[in-house]
């Protein structure tokens, strides 16, 4: 018989608290290339995902599958080290299963980052932008299927899917630590191809300014279960189309590890300011 998935995320987040008495405030799915930040991260327990109940390996490079849990200033945190996309061919329910998880672990915010294409001219590779709201263009939703009322409402509004005081918080430490960080519309695609020039055309006319594939579910599924998001993506190259050269995974993982750096600095400062504390308890 099929378990369902309450009870999986239920056993995910009970191994967890097996392994580990840390209550994570903050939650972190550090996207590709951008694992350094779980380098600052102090007291660690590292639980790779394979010894996590119902959880996958990971398999597309630079996506390391651990999640780290520990403090940073103070601050409990549980972090992702990899992630499942639904161009891997797992179904929604498996690519936002760890964001579930840790949301379950009672988490109050979640950090989602990525690497993206800069669709928007102004933007470089290197650059970092806050993401302000996304454009679901994935040709499905993690939400579809029977309700589970343990995980949320049937109808959840996302008219803050990226949450303003967080988008606030992060443009604040920005300035702070005198970084450059664009704000903008995120759009996600299912991929694995990049774009053709002609859809990035299409996605700046939809008022997209960066595009991806991941970040889109992971938020719909946190926005359900109450978490609030703040999205961060590393523009790791121009989007087709903007440049006579042709997109690499390689490119974008080099990149990726540049913008790794700045994006450590930015979270670095602005953890502090995202932690949020009502009475909330995990699942
Ligand atoms: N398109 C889609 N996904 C991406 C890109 C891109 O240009 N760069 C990094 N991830």
């Amino acid at each position: 018989m099929q378990i369902p998935i309450y009870q999986k995320i239920k056993e995910a987040v009970q191994s967890i608290k097996n392994n580990s008495s840390i209550e994570p405030e903050v939650g972190i799915i550090l996207g590709s290339g951008l694992g350094s930040f779980a380098e600052k991260i102090e007291n660690q327990v590292v639980i790779p995902y394979t010894e996590i109940p119902h959880f996958h390996g990971t398999s597309i490079e630079g996506h390391a599958g651990k999640m780290i849990l520990g403090s940073f200033r103070g601050i409990s945190i549980a972090c992702l080290q990899g992630r499942f996309h639904f161009y891997e061919g797992y179904p929604m329910e498996d690519v936002v299963f760890p964001t579930r998880m840790i949301c379950g672990l009672g988490i109050q915010t979640l950090i989602l980052t990525n690497a993206a294409g800069g669709v928007n001219t102004r933007f470089r590779p290197g650059d970092l932008m806050v993401i302000e709201d996304h454009l679901n263009l994935m040709g499905d939703n993690p939400l579809r299927g029977s309700q589970v009322a343990h995980l949320g409402p049937r109808f959840p509004d996302l008219s803050e899917a990226y949450s303003k005081t967080c988008v606030e918080a992060l443009i604040n430490s920005a300035k702070e630590t005198g970084l450059l960080l664009h704000r903008g519309v995120y759009a996600g695609l299912l991929g694995p191809t990049y774009e053709t020039p002609a859809e990035i055309k299409m996605l700046r006319t939809l008022g997209a300014d960066a595009v991806g594939m991941s970040t889109v579910p992971e938020s719909i599924a946190a926005n359900h279960l109450g978490v609030r998001v703040a999205g961060i993506s590393c523009i790791t190259n121009l989007a087709a189309g903007l440049s006579t050269q042709k997109l690499t995974h390689q490119e974008v993982m080099e990149t990726s590890k540049m913008s790794a750096k700045k994006l450590t600095e930015l979270l670095e400062n602005a953890i502090p300011k995202l932690v949020h504390r009502p009475n909330k308890e995990g699942l």
